[in-house]
């Protein structure tokens, strides 16, 4: 399950006293459902392990039979469900008790200058194996898992002798079997660490920084070390877009914030405002937000031309100044565009502007004013089948004029026909974007069912069971279940 949720994030730099800005939770609920797949993947596992030779001696009073077991493959096995729970300020307590398997393979026993041979079965019944992980963080934000406690027992094994001059020793099999037994047992916790040891190599590897396309950088390392309560793992983590280009911190911090335990789902993921907003602040130092408009971008059928001829309505000099030029829009963003969550809302606040220019018939560009243009966005997103929709509307529109090469003008005209432009243009195509809905990323095989998305107070938190496909099973699961006989 540790695998599946560090996957799921994707956990380089560690920020330890930093607010973390996403949080996840894992419930009971989800950790048996994680248990649950490994113990499937046991099963299929045990088929295909390899066992290595036993070897040994036995006294049998009048001297040592010396003997070896090789070739030895399972025949077959009983794997009841384990049983895993959190152990509160630890980490996790498995047990998995009454597991049975039976193993065939060959046996060669020497006694002084007689060597005998042929075939056995072995069945080890109701092994008890417990062991108890302690979870803790590395110090680059990794998870990291270390054995704390194991501890092995098995109540029976039986061994046949088939072959050879087998009879001769099947009267000592008693004493074969408890030296096996013991053999058996002791080799099982070992097993188990060096399990966990891989584990945690593994969690060691995995990336908590991922570029997320060509602009942006998400950094999810843990800021502290993982919660664990009695009812559940609570995961911190740094969760903060950087630029690919400049990667540098925004001028704001991420605030505190605490996401509702939800038993009833697996996982609960909390975002805060601060993730969303440190990626806006990546496109907005990376000089992204800002866009050239021309004629030839408005639709053919518009009466509108960006020309001074169509401007003279509006502003009565241009044409005079400059007559019938085409004319060039920069518009871009004054400062970071912010979002804020408040209860089941989201808002945006664009502090956009334009600047005007005249195409001069040599191609220079003349400057002619520059508008502040301020809007507020408000909405509502929801998830739904793994894609996010959302409906936006333009709740707020300013437009003012910030300076001007061409005399000052009246800009309440001008600020309806930029509103609707905004409305037919950028929020429609937002709108149906967010209709037709973003997917999202496809977090390693693993699906999200039933989520339930709510925007809460500074943060969006996200309740879902998880599927993990069986035939994706493998690949999550490797190096996930601690037991391995
Ligand atoms: C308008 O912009 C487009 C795309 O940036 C560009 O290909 C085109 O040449 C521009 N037209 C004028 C008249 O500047
Ligand atoms: C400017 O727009 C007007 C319509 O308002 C159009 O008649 C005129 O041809 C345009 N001029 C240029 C240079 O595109
Ligand atoms: C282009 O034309 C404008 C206006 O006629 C003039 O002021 C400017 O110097 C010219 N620029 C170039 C590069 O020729
Ligand atoms: C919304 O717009 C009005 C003018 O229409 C303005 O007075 C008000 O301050 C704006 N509200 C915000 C929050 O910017």
């Amino acid at each position: 399950m540790l695998s599946l949720l560090i996957l799921l994030l994707n956990l380089t730099n560690h920020a330890f006293g930093e607010n973390p800005a996403i949080k996840a939770i894992l419930t009971n609920k989800g950790l048996q459902y994680g248990s649950h797949i490994g113990a499937d993947w046991m099963q299929e596992k045990i088929w295909s392990m390899i066992i290595p030779d036993i070897s040994g001696g036995v006294d049998i009073g009048i001297g040592t039979v010396h003997y070896v077991l090789d070739g030895i493959s399972v025949s077959g096995c009983d794997v009841p469900e384990p049983s895993v729970e959190f152990y509160e300020g630890v980490g996790l307590k498995t047990g998995i008790s009454g597991f049975s398997i039976s193993m065939k393979g060959n046996w060669h026993t020497r006694f002084g200058i007689i060597s005998d041979g042929g075939s056995f079965d072995l069945a080890v019944f109701n092994v008890d194996v417990t062991s108890v992980v302690q979870l803790g963080s590395d110090y680059s934000g990794h998870i990291s898992i270390s054995s704390e406690n194991c501890d092995a027992r098995i109540s029976k094994a039986s061994i046949t002798f088939h072959g050879g001059a087998s009879f001769i020793f099947q009267p000592f099999v008693t004493l074969f079997q408890d030296q096996m037994t013991a053999l058996i047992e002791e080799k099982i916790c070992p097993m188990v660490e060096e399990h966990v040891t891989d584990l945690d190599q593994h969690l060691a590897e995995m990336q908590v920084s991922f570029k997320v396309n060509s602009a942006l950088v998400l950094d999810i390392p843990l800021t502290n070390p993982p919660l664990v309560e009695s009812i559940g793992l609570g995961l911190d983590l740094k969760g903060e877009f950087y630029s690919v280009q400049s990667h540098t911190d925004p001028p704001f911090k991420a605030e505190h914030f605490d996401l509702p335990k939800d038993d009833g789902h697996m996982l609960s993921l909390g975002l805060s405002e601060f993730t969303v907003n440190s990626a806006s602040y990546g496109y907005f130092s990376a000089g992204l937000l800002q866009a050239k408009i021309n004629d030839s971008m408005i639709p053919k059928t518009s009466p509108f031309r960006l020309n001074t001829t169509s401007f003279g309505p509006l502003i009565p000099q241009l044409p005079k100044l400059f007559p019938n030029m085409l004319m060039e829009l920069q518009v871009y963003a004054r400062d970071v565009p912010m979002f804020s969550f408040q209860a089941d809302k989201v808002t945006q606040e664009f502090p956009g502007a334009i600047k005007a220019f005249a195409i001069q018939p040599n191609a220079s560009r003349t400057p002619l004013f520059n508008l502040n243009v301020d809007s507020i966005y408000r909405g509502m997103i929801r998830i739904s089948e793994e894609k996010l929709q959302g409906l936006m509307k333009l709740n707020n529109f300013t437009l003012t004029l910030a300076s001007s090469e061409v005399g000052t003008f009246q800009t309440a005209a001008l600020e309806k026909i930029v509103k609707m432009g905004v409305e037919v243009s950028v929020l429609a195509k937002l709108n149906a974007k967010l209709e037709e809905g973003i997917a999202l990323p496809t977090m390693h095989h693993i699906h999200l069912v039933n989520p339930v998305l709510k925007i809460q107070q500074g943060f969006v938190s996200i309740a879902s069971d998880l599927d993990v496909k069986s035939a994706e099973r493998e690949s999550i699961s490797e190096g996930i279940y601690p037991y391995q006989l």
